[in-house]
């Protein structure tokens, strides 16, 4: 069976452990130069293919620089709504089965449509990951943001994640609502401008999960007991937000009321919704949780190819 990677929802607690677990061992096998030599052996004359329909600099370059580290040869294509046959009309399912004709062992999709990532595996010989579907799902990112919280507060469970900012076209907000749900005893706070609040999608999912959840628009309110406050930014590319009356933005006197063993985490890009004041702050982990995520997915390119 090909082991793709299409939505938050397919990792059990289990495998994500496992994935955890080897993305620690990668990250010091990299740092260790001759280990790291060696390590390039495990996937050489392999080959990744990554290509981007929508922007990205984190999940575009951590990608090919994971498939890099493990000795894969990476062929690229950015801004492929415009650089692909895509422009003169070509399906994406057109696109995948002849990608596929050149061999590579994966191939990783960022798509502007959201079941785009389903659709390319449907056709695909070759393990598809999704780098995110127009507003519906970002499972690396998702799985990169666990393993930040495990890694920086030790615990996956008990936790009061507070999630921000547009959760109606942020994918996510939603793919990280699906890992949180998997575990016991987390709740949830979505705190939103009302026009940009969760999904009843999501919200379905987890009042059959159990996973207590509550909607707020006062942030001052709900900061003091969480654990963990995910902030993201507003998808200005996905709607007119010209008329939203009001934003939250994160400063030095929304970080007072946090827990001392907090985090912060963000999967960036940042606009102005957290101010750079406090970049400084240790639990400000948004950039330790950007470099995470290589390891991650160099975990999740062994798992697809059948080495984890
Ligand atoms: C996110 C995305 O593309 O959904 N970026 C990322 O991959 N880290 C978040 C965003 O664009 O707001």
């Amino acid at each position: 069976m090909i082991k793709h990677v299409l939505k938050a929802q397919q990792f059990t607690p289990e495998l994500m452990g496992i994935i955890f677990k080897r993305a620690s061992e990668l990250q010091i096998v990299v740092d260790d130069a001759r280990r790291h030599q060696k390590l390039g052996n495990l996937l050489a004359g392999g080959m990744m293919f990554t290509i981007f329909y929508e922007p990205s600099t984190r999940t575009r370059i951590s990608f090919a620089a994971a498939g890099q580290h493990l000795g894969m040869q990476v062929v690229n294509t950015e801004n492929a709504r415009e650089f692909s046959s895509a422009i003169k009309g070509e399906t994406l399912e057109d696109t995948v089965r002849v990608l596929c004709e050149y061999r590579p062992d994966v191939i990783v999709i960022r798509h502007h449509e959201n079941d785009a990532a389903e659709r390319a595996a449907k056709v695909s010989s070759v393990p598809i990951i999704n780098a995110g579907d127009g507003a519906g799902q970002h499972p690396t990112q998702a799985l990169l943001d666990m393993y930040t919280i495990q890694k920086e507060l030790g615990r996956s469970e008990d936790l009061h994640v507070v999630i921000g900012g547009d959760l109606k076209h942020g994918r996510t907000a939603r793919s990280l609502s699906y890992l949180l749900a998997k575990f016991a005893g987390n709740t949830i706070t979505y705190v939103s401008p009302k026009e940009l609040k969760i999904g009843n999608d999501i919200k379905t999912h987890l009042k059959e999960r159990g996973i207590t959840f509550s909607e707020s628009e006062d942030l001052k309110a709900v900061l003091p007991t969480a654990d963990v406050v995910y902030w993201t930014r507003i998808q200005k590319e996905r709607f007119d937000s010209s008329k939203l009356e009001s934003t939250f933005i994160l400063g030095k006197d929304e970080l007072r009321l946090m827990k001392k063993k907090s985090i912060l985490l963000h999967p960036l890009p940042r606009v102005d919704e957290i101010s750079a004041e406090v970049d400084d702050d240790p639990r400000a982990a948004y950039f330790r949780q950007a470099g995470n995520g290589m390891f991650i997915r160099m975990a999740l390119i062994e798992w697809c190819l059948g080495y984890l």
